[in-house]
């Protein structure tokens, strides 16, 4: 037995002992490739144009690799743990160009959980909110995964390549349904 998703699905069952259609299957797959591809891209694409603008973090961030990984080339999921500076820039770059700007849904009537109030409507909003993956029982599914496949990608970028911006602004375009950097947003890289 495979132990991957499309097995997973193919074998699950719901609570009445029925299996999920070939549809069900296919819409679910679609469902993450989606979700999960062009939200971390564009992450991807927010963070190299955050470090361009503020080159000292940058410094610090390939400060950090060296002191965790000296000049070891294999990543192990503990290193990625410690990445403590890079985690924080990642999801600085999330609460800044969160790329998913809309979720459809709204409180229709308030309620108190937690020991929270929850106004009836969304007019609460806080400019140091963290909501890029969403919240409540449909949030994101991908948020660890994203994360530390972003903190992998950048710890390898940040030891072997050096970014400059080309653009004089980086405008976010608000037309697609994940808001990414207007073209052109060209960014120069090079081998160190
Ligand atoms: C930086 C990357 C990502 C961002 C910003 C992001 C953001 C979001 C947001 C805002 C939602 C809606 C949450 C809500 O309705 O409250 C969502 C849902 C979802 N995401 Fe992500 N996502 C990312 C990466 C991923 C990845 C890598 C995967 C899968 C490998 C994934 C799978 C999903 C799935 C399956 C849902 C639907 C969850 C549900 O409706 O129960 N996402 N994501």
């Amino acid at each position: 037995m495979h132990e991957d998703i499309l097995q997973t699905l193919i074998e699950a069952r719901y609570a009445d002992g029925r299996a999920l259609t070939e549809d069900e299957i296919t819409g679910l797959i679609l469902t993450i490739m989606f979700a999960g591809h062009h939200t971390s891209g564009v992450t991807f694409s927010w963070i190299a144009i955050l470090l361009g603008q503020h080159p000292h973090i940058a410094r610090r961030l390939v400060e950090e690799q060296r002191q965790i990984l000296g000049d070891r080339e294999q990543l192990t999921y503990d290193d990625l743990q410690q990445m403590k500076l890079l985690e924080g820039t990642i999801k600085e770059a999330l609460r800044l160009f969160p790329p998913i700007h809309l979720v459809m849904r709204r409180v229709l009537k308030e309620f108190d959980f937690g020991g929270y109030h929850v106004p009836r409507e969304e007019d609460k909003k806080s400019p140091y909110g963290h909501i890029a993956f969403g919240a409540g029982r449909h949030r994101c599914m991908g948020i660890v995964f994203a994360q530390l496949q972003l903190r992998a990608l950048w710890s390898h970028l940040l030891r072997h390549f050096e970014f400059e911006l080309l653009e004089s602004s980086y405008p976010v375009d608000y037309t697609n349904l994940i808001a990414g950097p207007t073209p052109p947003c060209r960014i120069r890289y090079r081998r160190v």
